[in-house]
């Protein structure tokens, strides 16, 4: 499943419209290796990536070819072995975990396929929970979660908690949640993956307004090149190193014809 020849051709932010601004993600030869000495797996290797405000992104690769390991370190769930990783203008490497903690909190919302509800939490609750933890949540920061719970078609299960949710509207609160803090990154680890196609639909729909609406800037894992497709730009990642970057319509193009060449 190789991209297509052009990918190197094509400029992604100028394909993407989002030449401009300073890089929201910046990273410089960053690698990651987990263990040391003959069992040591280099899970990233010389990574050297920017993406902008407003770009939706999507990475694809073959499994264990390192792509969650990326949104951890996009994430600062993860520090690297080597190189910088500058995320909303801070470099990671220079924060204490107390300033990385608040700094995810505030300004990262992550959307993972096990959506880490609290399953003694209702709806509202838990996509409260971001600003309980850094204090009180106010009457405004309730009615903002009220608003983003009908935003992703829960209006009705506001006071449901998650054992008396679907899977998929399980993961429409995760979404709520993420976005709860008007994050300027939002990373995605599969998360049509367990859906059906019309609410995966809809979760694309809820991530890719984000980018458009606001600017943020959007990072989605997945295996579905469909999924991918939504983004603006694609990265295919092999053995730890980013093989094609390209505008997502060009891979996603480029995708089916490999299909077909090798069908
Ligand atoms: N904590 C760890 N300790 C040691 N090796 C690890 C650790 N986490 C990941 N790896 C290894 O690093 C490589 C990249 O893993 P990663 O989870 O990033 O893959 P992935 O692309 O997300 O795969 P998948 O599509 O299966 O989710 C794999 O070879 C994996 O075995
Ligand atoms: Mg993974």
């Amino acid at each position: 499943m190789q991209l297509g020849a052009r990918a190197p051709e094509v400029c992604p932010q100028r394909a993407a419209g989002h030449g401009v601004g300073r890089a929201v993600i910046e990273l410089d030869r960053v690698g990651k290796r987990y263990g040391t000495g003959d069992g040591a797996v280099h899970a990233l290797r010389d990574i050297d990536l920017r993406i902008g405000a407003g770009e939706f992104v999507s990475i694809m690769g073959p499994s264990g070819s390192g792509k969650s390991t990326l949104l951890n370190l996009l994430s600062a769930l993860d520090r690297p072995t080597s190189g910088r990783v500058v995320l909303d203008g801070r470099d990671i490497g220079t924060l204490g975990d107390d300033e990385i903690t608040l700094f995810r909190r505030n300004r990262i919302g992550l959307v993972f396929q096990f959506f880490n509800l609290l399953p003694t939490m209702t709806a509202v609750e838990n996509v409260l929970l971001p600003r309980m933890l850094g204090g009180r949540a106010t009457p405004a920061d309730r009615a903002d979660a009220v608003a983003l719970l009908q935003q992703v078609g829960l209006g009705h299960r506001l006071g449901h908690r998650p054992g008396a949710l679907s899977g998929g509207e399980m993961q429409r609160v995760a979404i709520a949640r993420a976005f709860a803090t008007a994050p300027a990154i939002i990373l995605a680890d599969e998360p049509t993956g367990n859906l059906d196609s019309a609410t995966g639909a809809e979760v694309l729909r809820l991530l890719r307004a984000q980018a458009e609406t606001r600017g943020a800037t959007v990072v989605m894992v997945t295996h579905d090149a469909r999924a991918a497709a939504v983004g603006s730009r694609l990265i295919e990642i092999r053995d730890g190193r980013i093989a094609h970057d390209a505008a997502a319509q060009v891979a996603v193009d480029a995708y089916a014809v490999a299909a077909l060449a090798s069908g």
